[in-house]
Order: C-alpha cells, then structure tokens, then sequence
C-alpha cells in the first residue's frame, strides 16, 4: 500500500486544471492506498488574504474535495494549519534550504516579478513548506500538475539531503505523478498558457452548465487550416489539448481528421467539447451544493481528518528531531 499526496492552495475555486491535476483520478485511489488530500492555506498566505475571505476559501476547498468523491473515512483529509507538526518540521527543513536554491526556483522569480511589493520570505521558503508537507507523512506518490514539477524536484532534493545529512534513509523520496506517465497542464481558452487561478481563465466545478458552455464557445480560436497550411496554432492545440482529456477518442479523431481535411468548423468543435466537460464537472457542481449547506458534516469531517493527520505527521516529527539529536532531559 503505497501513501499518496495531493495538496490545493485555499486561494479560491477549484478549476478544471486543478480537478484534472490533482483530483479526480486520484480520489480512486483512495479504495487501495492511503491518501490524504490537504487544504494548503499556509502557502495562501504569501499574498495577504483577508481573514474572511482565507475562511471562506478553505471551506471552498474542502467542500469541492469532498465533492469530488474524497471519503474521509477511507483517505484523510484535513487543512495544513491544523496539523502544527508541518510548521514544525518547515523549520528544521530550512536549515538546510539555501538562498541560492530558493531565489534560482522558478516560481520564485516569476512571483518576485510579478508581485515586486510583496517579495516576502514566505515566498521564498514555499518550496520548504510544500516539502514538509509531503515528507511529514512520508509520501511516495503526489499527484501534481506540471506547474508543480520543479517544487516537487526541491522536495526530492531536500529529502535526499536529510538522509545524507544524517546518515540515514528515514525520508521517503517522493515520486510526483498522473495517469499516463506525464505530468499534465490543463491549458487556458484564452490562446496561450495554463488554466489557473491568477490566469482568471478557468473553468470553474462551480460554475453552472450556461457558464461553461459561453466560457467555452468564447474560447479563442484561429482563421483554419488550409490546404497549405496545416500548422496547428496554440489556441486550436489548447482546445484539442482539453478535448483529448475530457472527450471519448473516437469524438477527439473526428475531430482532428476534419481538421487534416480542413473542414472543421470550430463552432461544432466547441459545442461538443461543452457539452463533455458539463458531463464532467455537472454531479461534482451538484454535490459542491449539497456539501456546502452542511456545516454538521465538514465540521465532523475536519475533526477526524485532523486527528489521523496529527498521528501520522507526529510520528516523523519525532523521528527526525531524534535523528537531528534533540533528547528530552
Ligand atoms: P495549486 O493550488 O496552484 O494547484 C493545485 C494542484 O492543481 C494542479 N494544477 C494543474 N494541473 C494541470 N493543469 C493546470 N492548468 C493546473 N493548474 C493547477 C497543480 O499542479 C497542483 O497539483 N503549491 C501547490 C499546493 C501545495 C502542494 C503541497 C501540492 C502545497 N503543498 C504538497 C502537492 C504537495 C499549489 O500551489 O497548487
């Protein structure tokens, strides 16, 4: 039984990337393996959520995981900054992070450029942080998307550290994957780069089936192909991109055989691929509806998510403030 780990900063809805990234194929593991899926809100610090607003985004968090088919009496589930063990253990990992390292990463650099006012020091360390996370329960899979590829190698390389540090194999080397042996970036429909939060392009598990489909048939397109030529640009990619994850193969070469041909029409092109990200993301949508209402049931459910998270993460704090030579008088 491998300990899988999938992690969401509370930074607002979850959208299709973070659902196709992160989410849905691995809610089934939950039946073989042990899993927790954890609620980021320490990273969503880094940009001065207010406090209602990082409340009222966590609950969104953990409500759209729920929903998305996470059983917490199977897998556990809970929010970083209830378990005081992770902090902990962040800062015996920065030790041995250095500044070198933490300003050449490069979500670093491109935050420090895009947010010059607030290059704080959380923002640098939040490679540590995301690896305490996943070393704090010893995982041995993290399900992540491809932004999150070059935080995970960090997570490796401080594992691999550790150990050698001290002598000793105790950390886990975290392995990052999806199904397929890739890791995937759900692209935007606004032409260029990834669906996500900050990008505002996302299409959200919230957002009712009229949303999607005008979000969708607003989706940047291209002027065609030609018999001379064939090139496929980024927006039209993009789209055949989303369409080969969420569309039946036969659907998706339909597809692409009018467009060799040149007679695709991009309105009937976005009209089927609305219609199969609805059959997606509507029963998640319901679901988030119902679970929202309940507060009985995510309070019920952050306890023992809490408790077993607690458990696992205190046994390897202890481990490695023994192996780091900390002895009770
Ligand atoms: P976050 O909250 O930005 O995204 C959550 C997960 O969704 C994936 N993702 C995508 N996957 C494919 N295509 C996309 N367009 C797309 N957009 C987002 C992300 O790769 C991620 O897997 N630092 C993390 C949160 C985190 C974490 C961790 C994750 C903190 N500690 C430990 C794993 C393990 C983040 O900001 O993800």
């Amino acid at each position: 039984m491998a300990r899988v780990l999938s992690g969401i900063r509370s930074t607002g809805k979850l959208h299709l990337g973070n659902y196709l990234g992160a989410v849905t194929n691995f809610v089934k593991l939950q039946h073989e393996h042990q899993c927790y899926f954890f609620i980021a809100d320490y990273h969503s610090l880094t940009t001065h959520p207010t406090p209602s607003n990082l409340h009222q985004h966590v609950k969104q968090v953990l409500v759209e995981y729920l929903a998305a088919g996470i059983d917490p009496e199977k897998a556990t589930i809970y929010i970083q900054s209830d378990v005081p063990e992770v902090p902990e253990l962040y800062l015996l990992l920065n030790m041995n992070a250095y500044l070198g390292e933490l300003e050449r990463t490069t979500t670093f650099k491109e935050k420090a450029r895009s947010q010059p006012d607030n290059v704080n020091a959380g923002l640098l360390t939040y490679p540590v942080l995301m690896a305490a996370d996943i070393l704090i329960h010893q995982a041995d899979y993290v399900p992540v998307g491809k932004d999150q590829e070059q935080n995970l190698e960090m997570a490796r390389k401080f594992a691999r550290r550790f150990n050698r540090m001290y002598k000793t194999d105790f950390f886990t080397i975290p392995k990052g994957f999806n199904f397929g042996n890739k890791l995937i970036k759900v692209p935007g429909l606004d032409g260029t780069g990834k669906m996500g939060k900050s990008e505002g392009n996302g299409l959200y598990l919230s957002d009712t089936n009229e949303q999607l489909r005008k979000k969708v048939m607003k989706a940047k397109t291209d002027a065609g192909p030609t018999a001379s030529d064939s090139t496929v640009s980024e927006p039209i990619q993009n789209l055949f991109t989303i369409m080969e994850i969420v569309s039946k193969p036969e659907v998706m070469e339909s597809f692409k055989a009018d467009y060799a041909n040149c007679s695709i029409r991009y309105g009937d092109l976005k009209k089927q691929l609305a219609e199969d990200i609805i059959k997606l993301i509507e029963p998640v949508r319901e679901r988030i509806e119902e679970i929202e209402k309940d507060d009985d049931y995510l309070k019920k459910v952050v306890k023992m998510g809490t408790e077993k998270a607690r458990e696992s993460a205190k046994k390897t704090v202890d481990e490695v403030r023994h192996l780091i030579g900390f002895r009770p008088f």
